[in-house]
């Protein structure tokens, strides 16, 4: 057994532990999941305190596919994605009804750990967001914490595989002790990609990886995106219609807290079915 099959197998058994189904945990609607399905959502509604945020969803996010959420600034899409992986929970007034179930299982279940489920739905923001500390220790912090390598050669390995999926390896490989902060804003953005894919979660989500990034980088981003997709399933929110139009498989647009539209691409943007999806998607609406 090589060292990734190694730290593959400790990883799958951690993960299996995160999400054991039982009689409590095992979601109502789990019978009506395709098999391509990895996530549904169904009748979810989000609240902080009295402001209803999200209404009534229901949405399913198909395994190795980029679903991306649209909508206008305020609509909700931040909240939508940072439920899926249960960021949200420490939000002073958040309150979710409905259920989110990630393989058959109801993730708000009080069985499941908040902080394995992290290991398997990871996040990406908006801004990059490096430790200020080596390019090295950025990619080792989750796996160092869940203690998935054993001894350095294994954390080297994981540190390179992750930098190479997020195809920044090339660029720093020389200088894996530099402060991570040295980097230019699209490697920084790469590298909390390579810090998100060295636990190997199942599941990325993408709060606007791009908006802060030069076009180069953007396309860098997209391009990854792509590539990722071979191995994971992706949710991504962008305001970006080009990027939105290029790299989705789904697309949902979300419009005061609801789901409008939900169409695969390129259907959606050529042939949109409400008025306002089309008002969105020409610019007509902010
Ligand atoms: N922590 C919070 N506490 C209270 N209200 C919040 C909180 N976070 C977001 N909201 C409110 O929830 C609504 C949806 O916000 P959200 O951040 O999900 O929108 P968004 O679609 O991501 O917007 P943007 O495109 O500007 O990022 C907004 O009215 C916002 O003010
Ligand atoms: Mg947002």
């Amino acid at each position: 057994m090589d060292l990734m099959e190694a730290q593959q197998e400790r990883m799958s058994k951690e993960k299996s532990e995160t999400l054991e189904r039982s009689d409590e945990n095992t979601s109502s609607i789990n019978s009506q999941m395709s098999p391509g399905d990895r996530i549904r959502m169904s009748s979810l509604n989000v609240y902080y305190g009295n402001s209803h945020v999200l209404k009534d969803l229901n949405l399913t996010i198909e395994d190795r596919k980029i679903t991306v959420i649209m909508g206008p600034s305020g609509c909700g899409k931040s909240t939508l994605i940072r439920t899926l992986n249960r960021m949200n929970d420490t939000v002073h007034a958040f309150k979710l009804t409905g259920e989110i179930a990630l393989d058959g299982i109801n993730i708000y279940s009080k069985e499941v750990n908040p902080t394995l489920l992290k290991l398997r739905v990871g996040m990406v923001f908006q801004k990059p967001n490096p430790f200020p500390i080596s390019i090295y220790d950025n990619v080792a912090f989750g796996p160092k914490i869940h203690k998935l390598s054993k001894n350095r050669a294994e954390m080297d390995e994981i540190v390179m595989q992750a930098l190479k999926q997020a195809a920044l390896w090339e660029e720093v490989k020389d200088r894996l002790k530099a402060n991570a902060l040295s980097l230019s804003g699209g490697q920084q953005q790469r590298l909390c990609i390579a810090r998100a894919l060295a636990v190997r979660p199942e599941i990325l989500l993408l709060d606007e990886p791009a908006s802060a990034l030069d076009p180069g980088s953007t396309a860098k981003v997209q391009e990854l995106m792509v590539e990722l997709k071979k191995d994971l399933t992706l949710v991504l929110v962008t305001h970006n219609m080009q990027q939105a139009a290029t790299v989705a498989n789904k697309v949902a647009f979300l419009y005061n807290g609801s789901l409008v539209e939900v169409g695969q691409s390129p259907d959606i943007f050529e042939n949109p079915q409400k008025k306002v999806t089309e008002d969105y998607i020409s610019g007509r609406l902010t």
